[in-house]
């Protein structure tokens, strides 16, 4: 794995790589790495001749009030995980690299779908992984990108991204990564203290217990979130959201249709987490 921290070094490598021919799968991270991350690796290596992961805390996506500053930064563990996997380089640009003085260009996504859900309670957030992802895939030009299924509105709002701007890439939404518990993966499930982890594990109960009432048609979506909610907030410090949305829009829905999804975002302690469960009926 050769580790490259300069844009233009790597998209010139990359270059080379494509005009040989190599179909290039793409994994961008802010690192802290969990399983999630390593099945977005491998998946990558089984399509793909080249696999390239980044690894960048990006400044742009945090709010004032968030956790920039403070969220996990684990270098070492990361290389050593990556190591055992096929990931032919890893990309670690410093923030001057990523956003060198006099860059003022943005990428604005529509508040239709970055305003709502997360986009709520995080503005500028999306406006943040968009820019960053732009050119995190104008640096690398994969053929695939590779994103998880936990950060739902983000995967949504990029595959527009992608289309819209006409980039010629294939996104892959890979499906999330859970402990044996029902617990999503995320790097921020770090900061949980012991009985916070015991309390986490009520947003995936109550996620699958919604999409099974749902299945089961046993009652109206508006009162079976407001029941979902009832028993979220038995269990979490404060619920942000729980909305049952249309999986590509993402407008709230109020009449059942064959594909749904049911996501959450709640405080548990100071941590903020999210989750959702994707409803597919016969
Ligand atoms: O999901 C993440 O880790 C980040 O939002 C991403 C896609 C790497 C952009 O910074």
């Amino acid at each position: 794995m050769k580790i490259i921290r300069d844009p233009c070094q790597l998209q010139k490598i990359l270059q080379r790589e494509r005009a040989r021919g190599k179909a290039v799968g793409f994994v961008p991270t802010m690192g802290a790495l969990h399983e999630g991350h390593l099945s977005l690796v491998r998946a990558s290596d089984r399509a793909n001749d080249v696999t390239v992961v980044s690894i960048f805390v990006n400044p742009t996506q945090f709010g004032p009030k968030e956790d920039f500053k403070k969220y996990p930064r684990t270098l070492g563990t990361d290389l050593k995980k990556l190591r055992k996997t096929k990931t032919d380089y890893l990309f670690l640009p410093s923030v001057a690299a990523m956003y060198p003085e006099g860059c003022i260009t943005h990428v604005e996504v529509d508040p239709k779908l970055s305003g709502t859900l997360c986009g709520k309670f995080r503005p500028g957030h999306f406006r943040g992984v968009a820019t960053v992802v732009v050119k995190l895939l104008n640096i690398v030009g994969p053929c695939r990108l590779y994103l998880g299924s936990k950060d739902y509105q983000q995967a949504a709002i990029l595959n527009r991204v992608v289309e819209d701007l006409r980039i010629d890439c294939r996104v892959h939404v890979m499906p999330t990564v859970r402990e044996a518990d029902g617990l999503a993966m995320s790097s921020r499930n770090r900061y949980l203290s012991s009985s916070e982890r015991r309390r986490a594990l009520g947003i995936s109960r109550v996620l699958t217990a919604l999409k099974r009432d749902i299945l089961k048609k046993r009652g109206a979506i508006a009162r079976l979130k407001v029941l979902a909610l009832k028993e979220l907030k038995k269990n979490v410090d404060r619920v942000q959201y729980l909305e049952v949305v249309d999986p590509v829009t993402l407008h709230p829905l109020r009449k059942y249709q064959k594909k749904m999804t049911a996501l959450a975002a709640c405080f548990v302690g100071k941590t903020r987490l999210i989750d959702n469960v994707i409803i597919r009926s016969q």
